[in-house]
């Protein structure tokens, strides 16, 4: 079957699941797909993410979620039962093996966390710890639970998590691929998360709500908002496609607070137009802000500065969710105690800012309109390239460098695009490659890097990305000359 973006098939679907259901043992407790349904339908709303988002959405609220994860199921529960106080939904950080599909490897971690007391796996490997494992995480806690990876192909996770009552799970066949992976086809992990959302299509026909979540910051490295959002918008109507109907749209900060609040609020509406012009009508449209996730300072009250400034962020821009990151976050896997002082720093913000006006004004109009163009010439020549259809669109724009995440591993991705601050942080389009932006587009970002290069005396150059790449974790926003 070729590429499309096209509803697979009951048949096709079942046939391929019995395939995904074979490549580790614990998938054939999960084998009656009406078992998951029913263990679904006994959630009560208190534990349904797509609950918790809606009536944040309605009291303009943002949720507070962590991410946390270790290898062993006590330690785990452990874990979330400590942070569930401070936060409002939780995680499950998947461990990385599980991203790669390394089950054997997985299982030797298990086994050498039980035998040194501590966790020796970056996150919880669901997948080994299976049905049983995983429903005791999510019966042990009385708060939604998301999966959160980073799994090209998430098959048999989703698979396991889903009938095991997690209500939500993020990823998708681009965001989970370019900035993850090396060498797996772009066309292959779009499949792989197409049957993912398939799966998640057949829980909403039974009027089960699963939120689905792109990973919205990609690598995280001065990403322009246009381009994670073509990511986020198509990996939207990939997953509506395949009948998912709770969608959450990301975004990472990047730092400059016009461009960040534009960025959730032109993220929200460019999804309404493009959902609605693809025939998509019934369905919850929400937006995560994503706390930094470049470089952190070492430094602790440093970092808590950072997850300050994100939280406020947060909250001006009126996102469904943040993502909270940690004191801890330059130095790896964080303590419980860590992963709470983020929560904690977080809400003081968010209950300070919360009945503040947002900013507003030409400034900001301004930078929304400039979002909406930029994402709106380069999804038309993904639609154009796909004749009319988006999953083929996605894959041949990313080999003609049309569509082009900085610093992503991906060798499908061209990483011809380089990004720069401007004066006031924001991040701008250094170098184009073959992203298709309108030219007077282009001439507003080269002002505004020589606007920059000006005031620091010096060219734009590779020097200037680099300086801006370890900027925050020296202190600063914008990678000035010392
Ligand atoms: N627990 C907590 N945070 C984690 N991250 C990755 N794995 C875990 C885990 N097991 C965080 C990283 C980074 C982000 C991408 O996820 O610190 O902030």
């Amino acid at each position: 079957m070729e590429l499309s973006n096209k509803r697979i098939e009951r048949r096709d679907f079942f046939a391929q699941r019995q395939q995904v259901l074979r490549t580790w043992h614990t998938g054939k407790d999960v084998e009656d797909f009406e078992l998951g349904v029913t263990y679904q339908r006994a959630i009560p709303q208190a534990k349904r993410f797509s609950t918790a988002l809606r009536k944040a959405d309605l009291a303009g609220k943002t949720l507070l979620q962590p991410r946390a994860g270790v290898a062993l199921v006590p330690e785990h529960i452990k874990l979330l039962t400590f942070l569930e106080d401070s936060c409002d939904v939780l995680p499950t950080t998947i461990d990385a093996y599980t991203r790669l599909n390394r089950y054997e490897e997985a299982a030797s971690g298990i086994a050498r966390s039980e035998e040194a007391g501590t966790s020796l796996l970056n996150g919880f490997p669901a997948v080994n710890h299976g049905l049983a494992g995983c429903r005791r995480v999510v019966e042990a806690l009385s708060k939604p639970v998301q999966v959160r990876h980073g799994t090209p192909d998430a098959r048999l996770l989703a698979e396991i998590t889903l009938a095991a009552g997690f209500t939500a799970y993020e990823g998708g066949g681009i965001s989970y691929n370019v900035p993850y992976a090396k060498k797996v086809p772009l066309e292959q992990s779009i499949r792989h998360w197409q049957y993912c959302d398939r799966l998640v299509g057949l829980f909403e026909e039974e009027g089960l709500r699963i939120d689905r979540e792109p990973f919205g910051p990609l690598s995280g490295t001065l990403v322009p908002p246009f381009v994670s959002h073509c990511v986020a918008l198509i990996e939207g109507l990939l997953a509506l496609e395949q009948g998912a109907k709770c969608l959450t749209l990301g975004y990472g900060q990047a730092g400059n607070l016009m461009q960040d609040v534009a960025a959730i609020r032109s993220l929200r509406e460019l999804a309404h137009e493009y959902f609605q012009q693809s025939g998509h009508e019934d369905y919850q449209l929400n937006t995560v802000f994503h706390q930094w996730m470049g470089g952190f300072p070492t430094n602790e009250s440093g970092a808590h500065a950072v997850i300050c400034w994100g939280a406020a962020m947060a909250a001006m821009s009126g996102a469904t969710k943040v993502i909270v990151k940690t004191p801890h976050e330059a130095s790896g896997v964080p303590t419980k105690e860590a992963n709470k002082q983020g929560l904690d720093a977080t809400t003081q913000i968010l209950n300070m800012v919360r009945d503040q006006h947002p900013p507003s004004g030409p400034a900001l109009e301004r930078e929304v309109e400039l979002i909406k163009r930029e994402v709106r010439a380069v999804m038309a020549k993904v639609f154009e390239l796909g004749k009319g259809d988006v999953a083929v669109g996605a894959v041949r724009a990313f080999e003609a460098g049309v569509m082009d995440i900085p610093f992503a591993p991906a060798a499908c991705n061209a990483g011809k695009l380089l990004p720069v601050r401007d004066n006031e942080g924001a991040v701008r389009i250094f170098e184009p490659g073959r992203v298709p932006l309108p030219d007077d587009v282009l001439a507003y970002h080269r002002e505004r890097i020589e606007e920059r290069a000006r005031a620091e005396n010096r060219a734009p150059s590779f020097q200037m990305v680099v300086d801006d790449i370890y900027a925050i974790s020296k202190s600063m926003l914008i990678g000035r000359p010392r």
